[in-house]
């Protein structure tokens, strides 16, 4: 009798499909990873590496979802989304922005990244061009890398408030791309855009109509010190053909575990995102529906309390990390991170002896040394700069800081 080892040990080498090998996990799980080996040896890791609320899903939220199992919602559910959910996003969004939008224009998704995945595989075939503002979540180039497009990357850095420039988008557009992708306010630099801004950006899209765009506004209500969202159809409605605005409840309602997600968009984008979907997973999870369905018409109160816990927290992590040599932080206005430059510490050596060449060497000697966990730069293709995640209580975030500031200050 073969063990079951061997039993699961291939014969011969499996040739995966090419799209496996140009697909990179997202570095944040790999950090992440990493922490959870170091807690396991018993130490006090602080892992600030993922971007999830800390808070639990609202109370009514929960029950909601648990009367509509009770009443028997555990049947398939509709492809496109239960239409209460539809009708509920796109008032909201019409709300929100003022701009029309029916139910059948709504696409519910599994979390905001299928609503990405669907976009891109619809839209993107073998080299087509997808242009993404650095830094950017790393999810959009996987994504892109899966669907075999090519990603190109518009360094959008500090000094300019991490925000694209007319200038560069137009620079950056060739007859190939198919796609740009915004993300405002933004993971990981938590920059926000203005509505003239977005006006500019707008007025260079005007001049490129092969030119599709996502907008991508999962945290557009985590916004502190009055921010305002914009989004671009709210600032140019006439681009409405070719705009897809993508969100869900994972970050704002903290439901990253219900895996609701939404896209609205033209008639021919929701069509050829639902082929993706059916294809993929079909509708989704009707429970999680009926509890994201809850959650936004339900009470939305408890939201305040939470945006302000957010920027305190921001608060009391920038004015921290300014503080300390080497780092230099900007203030942003909206999210749950802050992406400072460690410039300051390329070239230097830890206690122990190791070189800081990069914001990966940064983040992993914090790690080690300081017990501190974050993500680097590169993983948002921007760097020297580190990720860090305040969605964490304000006592654990200050001991991080604390950490950070010792680690930075023993470099040499
Ligand atoms: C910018 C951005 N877009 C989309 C997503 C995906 O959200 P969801 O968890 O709803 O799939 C994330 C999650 O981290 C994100 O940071």
């Amino acid at each position: 009798m073969p063990s079951a080892r061997a039993a699961h040990k291939p014969d011969h080498m499996t040739e995966f499909a090419a799209r496996i090998a140009r697909t990179e996990l997202a570095a944040t799980f790999a950090m992440a990873a990493r922490a959870r080996a170091l807690r396991a040896e018993g130490k006090d890791v602080i892992s600030l590496s993922l971007g999830e609320p800390d808070f639990p899903t609202p109370p009514y939220v929960v029950e909601a979802a648990h009367a509509a199992a009770q009443r028997g919602e555990t049947k398939y559910p509709p492809l496109g989304g239960i239409e209460p959910l539809r009708v509920a996003v796109a008032e909201t969004f019409q709300r929100t922005h003022g701009i029309a939008a029916r139910p059948q224009d709504v696409l519910v998704t599994n979390g905001g990244k299928q609503g990405i995945f669907n976009v891109v595989m619809s839209l993107i075939g073998k080299g087509d061009e997808v242009i993404i503002p650095a830094p950017a979540w790393a999810g959009y180039e996987q994504t892109v890398n899966f669907a075999g497009g090519v990603p190109v990357f518009v360094p959008c850095p500090q000094a300019q408030g991490f925000v694209l420039q007319p200038e560069a988008l137009a620079r950056a557009i060739t007859g190939r791309t198919k796609l740009l992708i915004l993300n405002y306010p933004s993971n990981p630099s938590g920059a926000t855009i203005s509505a003239p801004a977005l006006a500019a950006l707008a007025d260079v899209l005007r001049q490129y109509p092969h030119v599709w765009v996502l907008s991508d506004d999962i945290y557009e209500h985590l916004l502190f010190g009055g921010a305002k969202h914009h989004t671009l159809l709210g600032v140019a409605p006439d681009l409405a053909g070719r705009v897809v605005t993508l969100s869900g409840v994972s970050k704002t309602y903290a439901m990253t575990g219900w895996r609701i997600g939404w896209c609205i968009g033209p008639a021919e984008m929701i069509k050829a995102a639902t082929v993706v979907q059916a294809t993929a997973t079909s509708g989704v999870s009707s429970i999680g529906q009926a509890a994201a369905l809850a959650a936004l018409t339900g009470p939305q109160e408890f939201l305040a309390d939470r945006v302000a816990a957010y920027e305190q927290r921001r608060d009391v992590v920038v004015a921290a990390l300014n503080r300390v040599p080497g780092l230099s932080c900007h203030q942003p206005d909206g999210a749950f991170y802050v992406f400072p430059s460690i410039a300051g510490c390329l070239g230097k050596t830890t206690p122990g002896g190791r070189v800081i060449h990069s914001d990966n060497d940064f983040a992993m000697a914090l790690l080690e040394d300081g017990l501190v966990g974050v993500v680097q730069g590169s993983a948002f293709a921007m760097s020297p700069h580190i990720r860090i995640s305040t969605a964490t209580a304000l006592p654990r975030l200050e001991e991080a800081c604390r950490r950070i500031a010792n680690f930075c200050t023993a470099l040499g």
